[in-house]
């Protein structure tokens, strides 16, 4: 009678433990599927010039401490050529790419973002002290690859 009970006790807890275990998995791979590391969204990569932010590529200051950066990636540059943030702002950094995958590196930062064609990648980025950032990306991306660099100037 005894063990019987005992039994039951672990077979209850079992299966609670079971199900406890079952949907952190659930709700983890939930929350994976909907936000991949950085944020991301969709877009369509033959479409990139034609749709915002990335229609017009560059900084846009959206309140007084946020400003928004769109970037285009494609083999082997980026756009803008000529990118100027102020520091101490949070820089929202938006990049798209339009052929195969780049990637959008800040040296000397955290920033190091996966550019996939199809997708739009978020970031934000404070720069504490002013000076020119190299930009490079890191990502084997054809021939150019070793050329895709460019600047970003925070004043
Ligand atoms: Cu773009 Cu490597």
């Amino acid at each position: 009678m005894h063990l019987h009970k005992f039994e039951k006790i672990w077979l209850v807890f079992g299966i609670i433990s079971l199900i406890v275990f079952l949907s952190i998995v659930g709700v983890t791979a939930f929350s994976h599927d909907h936000h991949p590391s950085g944020g991301t969204d969709t877009i369509d990569p033959k479409k990139v010039d034609q749709t915002a932010p990335f229609d017009n590529p560059g900084v846009t200051q959206i309140d007084e401490d946020t400003y928004q950066v769109a970037i285009v990636a494609s083999a082997f540059s980026y756009a803008p050529l000529e990118l100027r943030v102020p520091a101490g702002k949070e820089i929202i950094f938006k990049v798209t790419s339009k052929d195969v995958v780049h990637s959008f590196t800040i040296d000397d930062t955290k920033v190091n973002m996966m550019v996939v064609p199809g997708q739009i990648t978020t970031r934000a980025y404070t720069f504490e002290k002013p000076g020119k950032y190299l930009i490079l990306c890191n990502e084997y991306c054809g021939t150019g690859h070793h050329f895709m660099f460019t600047e970003i100037e925070v004043h």
